[in-house]
């Protein structure tokens, strides 16, 4: 049976991928599609549902984005929040009075009309977050108010027309019974199944997989992290032998990463991997470099050479290879295809990844459709190991850029020894998954110290964490005394070679993440 579709249109809200995930926790699939896309795409999804997301512009912009109001004739449910209520208000031959500046903020809505479908299950008041943007002064015909704050507009209904609408934002956090109102939409409008769950996308992701593939050989480059690791048991799910997966040791990865996804991943999930040890070879692109971005293009292009090298041995082994599996997620699907509104931020890294050079190989994305939560619920279904699926995210450039100046062997090695603790106190104290990244930075200053009676002159570490939601903000993370001085007097003990430890409280943006 066909999977259940709920359609979001976006008008360049920063809060649409927010929609989609809210819908999808309700086990109902969504997808989102720029509020551009034509009617006939829109209807070969075949929505239960669709919503209108808020966006920047007023109804009466220039440049408001160009959607063809035909959609909400398609005789689905139609939810709009923000401005999906001031462009069905317009489009429908009511009123939209265009305010000087738009204004954000909590507010309390009074639900007039208990009786709508929307509102079921719901107390008379609302706290919500509100943004106070235009105003629809006078409603199309056929429509009724439902809610309003105390002094705006905040809902309307056409039951006849199957059309909804909210000022506010039910989607975010603020809005504390939001997902009561998605909710309704979803099963008391719409009639939803909850059919979109991890063993459902499992099974029929497989069956897609092995239909499209048929009797070739597939390759996957393989990082430890948690997009490539499950990308690539989904497909070997899949199909068995016929995947290899090819996992580079750059020799910037952390202490033991190396032996340890290949324990994770062949010995206990039965992955074929091909483990290139290629250490020698990135190390030695890497000689007397100290510029941050040499750094990272030298890493670049010399995992795509090895990875080629190997992409071409395994295609004469095994006769020839057609495709290659590759992580990418929902919201880089989304990112390329979207409205974009002034508050969208443009990606700043890439995974460093290969497209082997000389050969021309067709993408498998088995994540395209998922967000990062849903791919650990799929790992977690695939009984992946919790040591990949909960892992901080780490750079493709590695150890590299937490080695300020020159990367060597030596200084990998003390880096290694150093992030080892940062990471095994921070588990120790319980703290590893809620916290986005935590680490140890190796700073190539030399400073005195002591030890015992004998003066020692070594390097300094910096230990990182930081709380984030993607990477894109951070702010530095408190961590508790007690766990900065174990992790301090642990890493001037243990790792001979550092005997200065400091912290760094600095937020994203000023600063970034990593150092380089
Ligand atoms: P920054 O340092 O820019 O990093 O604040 C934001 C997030 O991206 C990760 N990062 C990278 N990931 N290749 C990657 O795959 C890279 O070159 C790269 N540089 C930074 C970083 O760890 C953080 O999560």
């Amino acid at each position: 049976m066909a999977t259940q579709t709920i359609v979001i249109l976006d008008f360049g809200s920063q809060y649409t991928q927010l929609i989609a995930r809210r819908i999808r926790e309700l086990n109902v699939f969504s997808v989102v599609l720029p509020c551009t896309a034509p009617l006939s795409e829109i209807q070969a999804l075949k929505p239960l549902g669709l919503i209108l997301s808020g966006g920047p512009s007023s109804v009466y912009d220039a440049d408001a984005p160009a959607a063809d109001p035909k959609f909400l004739e398609m005789g689905v449910p139609v939810l709009g929040i923000c401005y999906g209520l001031h462009y069905i208000v317009h489009h429908l031959g009511g009123k939209v009075k265009s305010a000087p500046r738009r204004e954000y903020g909590h507010a309390e809505v009074t639900i007039e009309d208990s009786g709508t479908t929307l509102f079921k299950e719901l107390p008379a008041m609302l706290q919500v977050w509100m943004s106070h943007g235009d105003e629809a002064l006078e409603l199309p015909s056929g429509f009724k108010r439902t809610a309003a704050t105390s002094n705006a507009l905040a809902g309307i209904v056409n039951e006849k027309r199957r059309i909804w609408a909210v000022q506010f934002h039910p989607e975010v956090h603020h809005t504390p019974l939001g997902p009561q109102i998605l909710k309704n939409f979803v099963f008391l409008i719409c009639r939803a199944r909850c059919d979109w769950t991890p063993a459902h996308f499992i099974e029929s992701t497989v069956e897609e997989i092995r239909e499209k593939v048929g009797k070739d050989h597939v390759i996957c480059g393989l990082s430890g992290g948690v997009d490539s690791s499950v990308a690539a048991v989904l497909v070997h799910r899949a199909i068995g032998s016929q995947l290899t997966c090819v996992f580079v040791n750059n020799g910037v990865l952390r202490k033991n990463e190396f032996v340890n996804v290949q324990k994770n991943l062949r010995d206990k999930l039965g992955l074929n991997i091909v483990a290139v040890d290629a250490s020698e070879r990135f190390l030695g692109q890497l000689a007397g470099v100290i510029d941050p971005e040499t750094k990272r293009k030298r890493i670049g292009a010399e995992f795509i050479a090895v990875f080629d090298d190997e992409a071409k041995r395994i295609a004469k082994e095994t006769g020839g290879v057609d495709w290659l599996v590759q992580g990418t997620l929902y919201p880089d699907v989304i990112e390329s295809s979207s409205v974009k509104g002034p508050s969208q931020t443009i990606k700043s890294h890439h995974n460093v990844g290969g497209l082997p050079l000389g050969m021309k190989l067709k993408l498998i994305e088995p994540l395209r459709d998922l967000f990062k939560d849903e791919v650990r619920r799929i790992g977690r279904d695939l009984a992946m190991p919790e040591e990949i699926l909960g892992r901080q995210p780490f750079p493709g450039p590695g150890l590299a850029v937490r080695i300020l100046g020159e990367v060597t062997r030596e200084r990998v090695a003390l880096l290694q020894e150093a992030d080892e603790i940062v990471v095994g106190e921070i588990k120790a104290a319980g703290l590893y998954s809620s916290i986005w990244q935590s680490f140890a930075v190796l700073l190539p200053v030399m400073s005195v110290g002591v030890m015992g009676d004998q003066r020692t002159y070594a390097y300094t570490a910096a230990v990182r964490a930081v709380h984030s939601e993607d990477g894109m903000t951070a702010d530095w993370t408190p961590l508790p005394y007690e766990v900065l001085k174990r992790i301090s007097s642990r890493i001037v003990n243990e790792v001979r070679g550092i005997n200065r430890v400091v912290y760094d409280i600095t937020s994203k943006p000023p600063g970034t993440i990593e150092w380089e």
